[in-house]
């Protein structure tokens, strides 16, 4: 057998399920039972009768499918495998910015450590970010972070001025203004697909702004209308989502926008963390059951109620 069979037939035998983010390498994403966003991810993760989730993604997705699924088996291939914007706040001084500010409700993206979580009062994800503010009391002063970019492209959609935490995912701020110019100028049909963690240079330029799911559903509902000359999408985000996008709509041109420091080669983006779950840390941990989330018990207990209160208000 060789290593995807020998996955599959654990899944069987231990009733696993491997969930994977878009962003993750393409085999991942092929021998995965489910493929989503981080909304998605936590949706299916608290909704799953497997005894194990394997989480092919980062620390903090398996972290949130643990507090939701606290009697299941949580397991992930790569436990190295962190987040820049998570790391961007720490749960002490998201504390510190609290007790300054009493009066606010805080709002943290779900790219976050579960002690972050534990101070918060709801989660969001970039899929329902929006949404969720857009039902918050308007009188109520809002503590936003932890990723600077969302934050403000929510501001600006909302009118709301929330206070933003300065912090940002590595990947989306290194997105090229420059290279993205000079793409839409080569392909001036194509149309611009960001997502919110980008900064404003780029998103100023974009025709649809959405999380990774949101950007694929553009691209699929699209794909019926596209001609030869008009089949062409410009993406700002992670380039992992571009399997998923070329395997759903495989007549389009899906061009990556490269990253500030590889304008000489129209390269992909990626984020080196997502890349670090690879087939074999994959079958090991399915096979030792190793590498398993364990999430302190008090910090779990608080840290599930904005979760669900996401859930709630999606
Ligand atoms: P979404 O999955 O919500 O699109 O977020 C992208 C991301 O950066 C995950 O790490
Ligand atoms: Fe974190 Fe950015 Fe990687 Fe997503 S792409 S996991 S936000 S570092």
């Amino acid at each position: 057998m060789d290593i995807v069979e020998q996955i599959r037939t654990l899944c069987q035998e231990k009733n696993a399920i491997i969930m994977a983010h878009y962003y993750q390498r393409p085999e991942i994403q092929d021998i995965a039972h489910f493929v989503g966003d981080s909304l998605a991810l936590a949706q299916v993760a608290a909704k799953t009768d497997a005894d194990i989730i394997v989480m092919c993604g980062v620390h903090f997705m398996a972290e949130t499918a643990k507090i939701l699924c606290p009697d299941k088996k949580v397991l992930i291939p790569a436990p190295e495998a962190g987040c820049s914007l998570a790391d961007s706040c720490k749960a002490t001084d998201l504390a510190a910015w609290k007790a300054a500010h009493p009066d606010h409700m805080v709002v943290s993206y779900v790219n976050t450590s579960a002690a972050v979580k534990a101070l918060t009062d709801v989660v969001v994800t970039s899929s329902n970010a929006l949404k969720i503010v857009k039902q918050l009391p308007k009188e109520k002063p809002i503590l936003f972070g932890p990723d600077q970019n969302l934050g403000g492209y929510i501001n600006r959609m909302t009118g709301r001025n929330m206070d933003l935490w300065n912090g940002g995912c590595h990947v989306h701020a290194r997105f090229s203004e420059e290279a993205l110019l000079q793409l839409k100028e080569q392909y001036p049909n194509a149309k611009v697909l960001a997502h919110p963690e980008c900064k404003q240079s780029i998103l100023q330029h974009a025709n649809v702004i959405g999380s990774t799911q949101a950007l694929l559903d553009y691209a699929k509902q699209s794909n019926s209308q596209l001609t030869v000359d008009n089949n062409q999408f410009i993406v700002a985000t992670e380039s992992g989502i571009l399997h998923e996008m070329q395997k759903a709509c495989p007549e389009v041109h899906f061009i990556p926008v490269p990253a500030e420091e590889d304008n000489s080669k129209l390269s992909c983006n990626e984020c080196e963390y997502m890349r670090m779950c690879t087939l074999e840390n994959l079958y090991d941990c399915l096979l030792n059951e190793s590498n398993e989330i364990v999430v302190d018990e008090a910090i779990a207990k608080d840290a599930i109620r904005p979760i669900q209160r996401m859930l709630e208000m999606s």
